[in-house]
């Protein structure tokens, strides 16, 4: 809500924040996303075990810890957007760094033609509490069912209640998964635009 703000003459604090602001460069509203970047970024599968579907996720996040809640931000005209639809579930599965080659594959070609997991080389491998495949190559998994969708502006957000989590043990740091073991994205479009905090800590 709005609050009525008494207007001040301008001192010389006011002064010193109009020009620090001034000698930064102002960036287009539309590339919001780019400024809050890296990103964790996960596969996202959906479908059944007999056709199941992977795509690159980089706008993920919690939204609630009770009940647990997770949200994607997926825009429509994704295959995944229409199987989660669907089957009423998806999965997160969290690639290793390793995993660079075929995340960004998952991310820039799409599944309603072929199939990831063949094209990919990737192990489809079943869930406990949901009927989506994950994807044996991860090092941890989220199954999710979908419980909300709230359309704000081209990408729709999937909200997920958390069913089950799963992390491999040699990754596992006591609190969650080792972070320079995970992939964080920066630009959705370009490959090379991947950090991994491994590199990043040795330069
Ligand atoms: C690193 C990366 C992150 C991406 N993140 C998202 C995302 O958060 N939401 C989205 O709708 N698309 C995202 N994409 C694009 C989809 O992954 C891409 O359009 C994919 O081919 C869709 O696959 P599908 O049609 O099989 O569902 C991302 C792509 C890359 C490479």
């Amino acid at each position: 809500m709005k609050k009525n703000i008494k207007t001040k003459d301008t001192n010389s604090e006011d002064v010193k924040s109009l020009n620090l602001l001034e000698n930064m460069r102002s960036i287009l509203p539309t590339r919001v996303s780019h400024i809050l970047s890296p990103r964790l970024t996960v596969l996202v599968t959906s479908g059944t075990m007999d056709q199941g579907n992977i795509m690159t996720v980089s706008w993920n996040m919690p939204v609630s810890i009770h009940p647990p809640l997770i949200s994607i931000a997926v825009h429509p005209e994704r295959y995944t957007y229409a199987l989660i639809k669907e089957i009423e579930e998806f999965c997160i599965n969290i690639p290793p760094a390793t995993l660079l080659e075929k995340v960004f594959r998952a991310g820039t070609e799409s599944g309603v033609q072929k199939d990831k997991f063949k094209e990919l080389g990737l192990t489809k491998i079943k869930a406990r509490r949901v009927s989506v495949p994950l994807i044996g190559e991860c090092i941890g998994f989220i199954e999710c069912r979908l419980v909300d969708e709230i359309k704000p502006g081209d990408h729709y957000l999937l909200i997920g209640s958390v069913e089950s989590i799963y992390i491999r043990e040699e990754v596992f740091d006591g609190k969650g998964i080792d972070p320079r073991k995970l992939l964080y994205w920066r630009d959705s479009q370009r490959k090379d635009d991947v950090w991994s905090l491994k590199d990043a800590c040795r330069s």
